[in-house]
């Protein structure tokens, strides 16, 4: 979702600043634009994409800026509801991430006093807010203005005159960078790497004034030390290098990936939270709620633990069960809806756990356990590599209370990944690409796998595409079948086996495309199956992690022949940082 950049330091911030706002281009936006304090306070912004829009600031010297990408709450995309927001004289610039809950009842009131708006946006209040106050500082003023706000925010604020940036934090994510002579802040880390590897966490609540050498932090009228952490990702890391997009090199990413997080789980030991476990709810959202939806049926069958996958956003009507340990999964560790599930549970006394790939997000500080996934920096909109890790989570998890049933295939899992690379899926993509819509088809755990292949293939294709247990498509979809409507289905040689193949064959019988992927050399298949995809392995492991990889590039392969924007599609974000 939006995305926030600013630099203060002896550089000219301008070109920085646009360079911050690409790297955050990933998080989904619309329209973006920049404030640069110079003599005056310059501010330029736009509907539209960086690349396409050029912002014209060779001209502006200013060492101080910030900018913004715009992903649409209050106010459709334009151009005056982009950010920055200004007060009336044009002299407090704002960006801003996050929703202000009230501005309704304060941009009445503003207006009461006289304060013209130009925009449709609730950020636009903070401006004027601070405007009141401009016989005081930059800093005073912000201070003297949040305890006004309701809602969440994550701000930046400049003001001419006044050297430096002022920063504030309450339940939106902003990360501040300590560099060589200049002082960054971001929504998140990936956007600081080309200038630091020094970063410090806001909590909610803090405000801080960026400076060089570091910035200042206050929190409730008092000074407040915040750790300054190190990162471990690498500047490299979110470069394409040589791939045609992220989520390419992202699913090329997964066979060291898979190897990483399970070595780094294998090496310490088994966390305590892991041990004695009665039962399991996990909470999660979109491609984590499909990998948590996996967990539950590995769990409950290798170890006979009672586990259920809720989707975040409903679990507030729900009350957990019993002592359940309720563990979020987030790759961001900054969905709305994820914190407000952890925050739920714990407010009810259970144990809870985060899996996150992003060290110091919010989650990390809202559950009582932390476990990494180690899936390093993910750009695409449409998660593939911090799925995989996911998985690798939950395998362990399966393998650990079950008392190694899984360990030696864990440890070669990522051969099958590898073997699926190769796949040639062009037959396949020539059957998908000019489908009406899509039904992805499996059973048992790969029924999760179907969900997660029709996720990946409508995000980045728009074409409509439902994931389905097997068993179920008869009850409703059948009226759908036609030749306009491919079936994927999944059919490793598991206990379902037999089940799925009745399910195809009624499928097929009413005229669908079929793709199957499955045992290659299956002569049963080869009969039913209009293109068969082989699946390597044999395990539960290697099929699970194949099909996964198969289902990525069926829907990366089908994107690109349609020439979609697959790295950010239309509408989305990364990271859905409102409820
Ligand atoms: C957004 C992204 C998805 C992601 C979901 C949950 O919808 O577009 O790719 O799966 O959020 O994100 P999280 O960071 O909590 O795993």
């Amino acid at each position: 979702m939006c995305g926030i950049f600013g630099y203060t330091g002896e550089k000219k911030a301008a070109p920085l600043v646009i360079d911050g706002l690409k790297r955050l281009e990933y998080r989904g936006y619309d329209s973006f634009g920049l404030a640069v304090l110079d003599s005056d306070l310059w501010v330029w912004k736009k509907k539209g994409k960086i690349s396409r829009e050029k912002p014209p600031v060779s001209r502006r010297k200013g060492r101080t800026a910030i900018g913004h990408t715009r992903w649409a709450t209050h106010g459709e995309p334009s151009d005056t509801n982009a950010h920055p927001h200004t007060d009336c004289r044009g002299s407090v610039a704002i960006v801003h991430n996050g929703i202000i809950e009230n501005y309704a009842s304060l941009r009445q009131e503003l207006l009461g006093r006289g304060h013209t708006f130009r925009s449709e946006t609730d950020t636009e209040v903070i401006a004027h807010l601070i405007e009141e106050h401009s016989g005081g500082d930059l800093l005073t003023a912000v201070r003297a203005i949040l305890p006004r706000l309701e809602g969440s925010y994550a701000i930046l604020a400049v003001a001419e005159g006044y050297e430096g940036i002022v920063a504030a934090r309450q339940g939106s994510p902003l990360v501040l960078g300590i560099a060589d002579r200049a002082c960054v802040a971001a929504s998140d880390v990936t956007a600081l790497l080309d200038h630091t590897d020094r970063v410090i966490y806001l909590e909610d609540g803090d405000v801080a004034l960026l400076l060089p050498p570091g910035p200042t932090i206050w929190h409730g009228g008092k000074r407040a030390d915040r750790p300054v952490r190190k990162v471990d990702w690498e500047v490299e890391e979110v470069r394409l290098g040589g791939f045609a997009h992220y989520m390419l090199k992202e699913i090329y990413e997964q066979q060291s990936v898979f190897s990483t997080t399970v070595r780094a789980l294998y090496a310490e030991p088994v966390p305590d939270v892991l041990k004695d476990i009665s039962g399991i709810t996990l909470v999660a959202c979109g491609t984590s709620y499909n990998a948590s939806l996996l967990c539950q049926y590995l769990v409950e069958e290798y170890c006979g633990i009672p586990v259920r996958a809720e989707i975040a956003s409903e679990f507030r009507y729900r009350t957990p069960p019993g002592d359940d340990l309720v563990v979020g999964v987030t790759q961001s560790g900054e969905t709305a809806d994820t914190l407000s599930a952890l925050k739920k549970a714990r407010m009810h006394n259970h144990a809870t756990l985060v899996i996150t790939n992003v060290l110091g997000s919010t989650a990390t500080r809202v559950a009582d356990h932390t476990l990494y996934m180690r899936a390093g920096p993910e750009i695409s909109v449409a998660a593939t590599k911090s799925f995989v890790a996911e998985l690798a989570v939950f395998f362990y998890i399966a393998d650990v209370a079950s008392g190694g049933r899984l360990r030696q295939s864990i440890l070669s899992g990522h051969e099958a990944i590898g073997e699926a690379l190769l796949e040639d899926l062009s037959p396949a993509v020539d059957i998908c690409k000019d489908a009406g819509s899509i039904f992805f088809v499996g059973r048992g755990p790969f029924f999760p796998l179907a969900l997660e292949g029709a996720l990946k293939m409508k995000e980045i294709t728009y074409i409509h595409a439902e994931g389905y247990a097997a068993g179920e498509i008869k009850h409703g979809p059948f009226a759908l079948l036609s030749p306009m409507t491919p079936v994927v289905a999944l059919c490793p040689q598991a206990e379902s086996y037999p089940a799925m193949v009745s399910n195809i064959r009624e499928m097929k019988a009413r005229g669908v495309p079929l793709i199957v992927i499955g045992d290659g050399k299956s002569q049963e298949l080869r009969d039913i199956a209009d293109v068969l995809v082989p699946l390597p392995g044999e395990d539960i492991v290697s099929a699970v992690l194949g099909s996964t990889v198969l289902l990525q590039l069926l829907a990366y392969r089908t994107a690109e022949a349609l020439g979609r924007e697959i790295d950010q599609p239309r509408n989305l974000a990364k990271s859905v940082t409102v409820e």
